[in-house]
């Protein structure tokens, strides 16, 4: 299992330790991206990830939670993002295009889905994303409470990459931490994003060496 941790729950006073422990403990940085449009709030931008990216020694992976997300993609991909995902709901018919745009930058392209899209929405979509990121909490605020009907849609998303004989990663984000890391890696997710139960836990790397040996 591959932890994402998100840099929205890390402590921005001592940011360089935050980033020091996802390089030495966890597997990948979770960024997310809130214009206060798309979401009713707003993160950080390009300076932060900037200096993120001149310390990181592990993938960024960039979530964007905007509206018209193929006007920025590029400047994330020039910040040195590995991966980046938006949001179907903000894409809707452009989704297929901007999937192509994202790739032909030499970067990994993932579609996002709320808890309120219905899966079968990105299903034409599965056969070109390199990813898939599911919400399990209404995307917009960290520390929200996991959606346990989350379980079934990854299950469904991922039948149906199996279907149609792909092996792409379901990463999954909102809620998660060691309590439900097993079932959310046994419903088929390979890529757990994590805030709050990394970052306030009292021990962040124990909470990370959980996860990351949830099974699957
Ligand atoms: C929510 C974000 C998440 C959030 C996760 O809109 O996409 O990445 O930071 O935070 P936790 O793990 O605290 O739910
Ligand atoms: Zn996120």
């Amino acid at each position: 299992m591959l932890v994402a941790p998100s840099i929205l729950a890390a402590d921005f006073l001592h940011l360089e330790r935050d980033v020091q422990l996802v390089n030495d403990h966890a597997d990948i940085f979770h960024l997310d991206i809130m214009d206060g449009t798309f979401v009713p709030n707003i993160s950080f931008g390009f300076p932060v990830v900037e200096a993120i990216a001149a310390k990181a020694q592990k993938p960024m992976d960039v979530h964007l939670m905007i509206v018209e997300p193929w006007k920025y993609a590029e400047r994330f991909a020039k910040a040195g993002a590995s991966m980046i995902s938006f949001h179907y709901e903000a894409a809707l018919d452009r989704s297929r295009e901007l999937i192509g745009n994202i790739q032909s930058m030499g970067v990994k392209a993932g579609i996002v889905i709320n808890p309120d899209c219905p899966v079968k929405n990105i299903f034409p979509l599965l056969d070109v994303a390199d990813f898939v990121l599911i919400m399990s909490v209404f995307a917009g605020f960290g520390g929200q409470k996991f959606i346990p009907e989350s379980l079934d849609r990854i299950k469904a998303v991922s039948a149906r990459i199996r279907q149609i004989g792909r092996d792409i990663p379901i990463e999954v984000d909102g809620g998660i931490g060691p309590d439900n890391a097993g079932a959310v890696a046994d419903a088929g997710a390979s890529i757990l994003v994590a805030g709050s139960s990394v970052f306030k836990a009292p021990d962040p790397v124990q909470a990370i060496q959980f996860m990351k040996n949830a099974r699957r």
